[in-house]
C-alpha cells in the first residue's frame, strides 16, 4: 500500500466523520476490511467448471435458443500485460481472444471461428440480439481493446489504446461467426459494455474519464467523480464498410454517473439497466426515441456491481414470480490495482439477486427491492467475477415457489474458467 495501516485507518476515520454515510457505503463496496467467505454447496449443486473459458469478462443468456454467449481472452498470460480496462498497458502484444457459445445443458463451450476477421481481439463487454431478418441467427457486438498504432513512447498525450467495437453475425448452432464491420468513433474512449437495440443502433459505456494514472484512481474512489458517459451509435451501413469510422453517427446518450460500467436488457424493450460499479448501484433507465437514457430507479448494493442481467422466470405465476436482476462483482475491489497484476492472486466475489417487492407486501405506493446474496467465493473456485446469468431448471407441476431452481453461471475478467452452481430462487 505504501503507507502504514494505522495511518490508513486514521484517514478512514476522518473521512467517515466528515463525509458520513457516502464513505461508509464506499468502504463496504470497496471491501478493504471484508473477510471473504465461500458459499457451501450441497451434493449436485456444483461448481461445474466450464472448460476453455479463460478470462471471459461478460456472459449473456440468449433465451430463444437456450444458449450462453461469452467473449474470452483464451490464454492466461496476455491480460496481465495488456488490458486497458484494468489500465494494463505494458505490452503492445495484444491477445487474440474469441467468442464462445456455452450450452447450459451440457456445460460445454465452443469457440466460434471468426471469419473475415484478423488481428488482435482483446475482449470485454458484449451484447447478443436476434437478427430481425433471420430468426435462426444473431448479431454479436463486442468491445475490442486494440493498441493505438499512433502511440509511441515519446508521445504521452496520444492514448496507448484505440478501442473499437466489432460486429459479428452468427447462425445459431453453427461453429463460426462472420465479421460484419468494425466501429470506431472519438466519443468511444474507454468502452466497457454494450446494449444493442437493433443491428444498427447500440449504446456503449465509457467506464472511465481517465485512462491511466492517479486521476483514474481518484475516479475509482471518489463518489463525486460522476464523470462517465454512455454513447449512442447509429450505423448507416453494415456491409462493405472498410473504414471503421465510416457510415455512423455518435451522440451522448447519458452522462453524470460514477463509473458507469455494465449494461443490460431489463424488464421491457425500453428499459436499460446500467451499473455504477464503484457506487454499488444498478440504475434502471428508460430509453427514449431520441436515443437518450433517463434513470428512473436505483437498486443499491453493498458490493461492486459489474455486468447486470435480468432473469425472466418462465414459470412465473400470480404471486410467484422469481424474475429479477442478477449482478456479479469483486467483493474487495480495493485490492484490485495490485491483485489484477498478479497471475497467482485471487479476487473474492459476490453475486447478488434483486427481486421487485410485491406491492401488497410493502404498501401500494412504495415498491422497492428484495436483495439476496446468491453466491460468494473467496476466489479459489472463481477468481474475479464480472457477470452472472441464471438459466432456469425445468419446474415440475406442484413444485410451487419452494421448487424454483436455476443454474447460476458466473464468469470473471481474470477467472480461469466460468463456473455454474445450482441455486434456489
Ligand atoms: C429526449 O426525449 C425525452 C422524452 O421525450 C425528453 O425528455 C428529452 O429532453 C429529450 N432529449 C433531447 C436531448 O432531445
Amino acid at each position: 500500500m505504501g503507507f502504514s495501516s494505522s495511518a490508513f485507518l486514521g484517514l478512514i476515520a476522518i473521512l467517515v466523520a466528515t463525509l458520513g454515510p457516502a464513505v461508509v457505503h464506499m468502504i463496504k463496496v470497496g471491501g478493504p476490511f471484508l473477510t471473504p467467505k465461500s458459499t457451501v454447496l450441497g451434493v449436485g449443486q456444483g461448481p461445474i467448471i466450464i472448460e476453455d473459458t479463460v478470462h471471459c469478462e461478460d456472459v449473456h443468456y440468449y433465451r430463444p435458443a437456450n444458449l450462453l454467449f461469452t467473449a474470452c481472452e483464451d490464454v492466461k498470460e496476455t491480460r496481465f500485460d495488456w488490458f486497458p480496462a484494468l489500465a494494463h498497458f505494458d505490452a503492445k502484444a495484444a491477445g487474440r481472444g474469441s467468442i464462445h457459445v456455452v450450452d447450459p445443458k451440457t456445460f460445454k463451450s465452443t469457440r466460434l471461428t471468426l471469419e473475415n476477421f484478423n488481428g488482435p481481439f482483446v475482449t470485454h463487454g458484449i451484447d447478443v440480439i436476434p437478427d430481425p431478418e433471420h430468426p435462426a441467427a444473431v448479431y454479436i457486438f463486442a468491445v475490442n481493446h486494440l493498441p493505438n498504432p499512433e502511440s509511441t513512447p515519446d508521445s504521452p498525450s496520444i492514448p496507448t489504446a484505440r478501442s473499437q467495437i466489432e460486429l459479428f453475425h452468427h447462425v445459431l448452432h453453427s461453429t463460426s461467426a462472420q465479421h460484419v464491420r468494425s466501429i470506431r468513433h472519438p466519443l468511444i474512449q474507454t468502452p466497457n459494455d454494450i446494449y444493442a437495440d437493433s443491428p444498427t443502433s447500440f449504446y456503449v459505456t465509457n467506464d472511465h474519464f481517465y485512462r491511466a494514472g492517479l486521476m483514474r484512481l481518484v475516479e475509482d474512489v471518489w463518489p463525486s467523480a460522476k464523470w462517465t458517459n454512455i454513447i449512442h451509435i447509429q450505423l448507416q451501413q453494415l456491409h462493405n464498410v472498410a473504414d471503421e469510422t465510416a457510415h455512423l453517427t455518435a451522440s451522448i446518450a447519458h452522462s453524470g454517473l460514477w463509473n458507469n460500467n455494465g449494461l443490460g436488457h431489463a424488464r421491457s424493450e425500453s428499459e436499460v439497466v446500467i451499473a455504477s460499479t464503484m457506487g454499488g448501484e444498478l440504475c434502471l433507465a428508460t430509453r427514449f426515441e431520441n436515443n437518450t437514457l433517463s434513470v428512473h430507479d436505483t437498486i443499491v448494493f453493498d458490493t461492486v456491481t459489474d455486468n447486470p442481467s435480468y432473469y425472466v422466470d418462465p414459470y412465473a405465476s400470480d404471486g410467484e414470480d422469481a424474475s429479477g436482476f442478477v449482478v456479479a462483482g469483486v467483493s474487495q475491489g480495493f485490492y484490485l490495482p495490485q491483485t489484477g497484476r498478479d497471475p497467482d492472486a485471487l479476487e473474492a466475489v459476490q453475486v447478488w439477486y434483486a427481486k421487485e417487492k410485491r406491492k401488497e407486501e410493502v404498501g401500494a405506493s412504495t415498491g422497492g427491492w428484495e436483495k439476496r446474496l446468491l453466491f460468494e467465493d473467496d476466489g479459489r473456485r472463481i477468481r474475479s467475477a464480472s457477470a452472472a446469468v441464471l438459466v432456469p431448471v425445468e419446474q415440475r407441476e406442484g413444485d410451487g415457489s419452494e421448487g424454483k431452481k436455476a443454474w447460476l453461471f458466473v464468469t470473471g475478467f481474470l477467472s480461469e474458467s466460468m463456473i455454474a452452481v445450482l441455486v434456489d430462487l
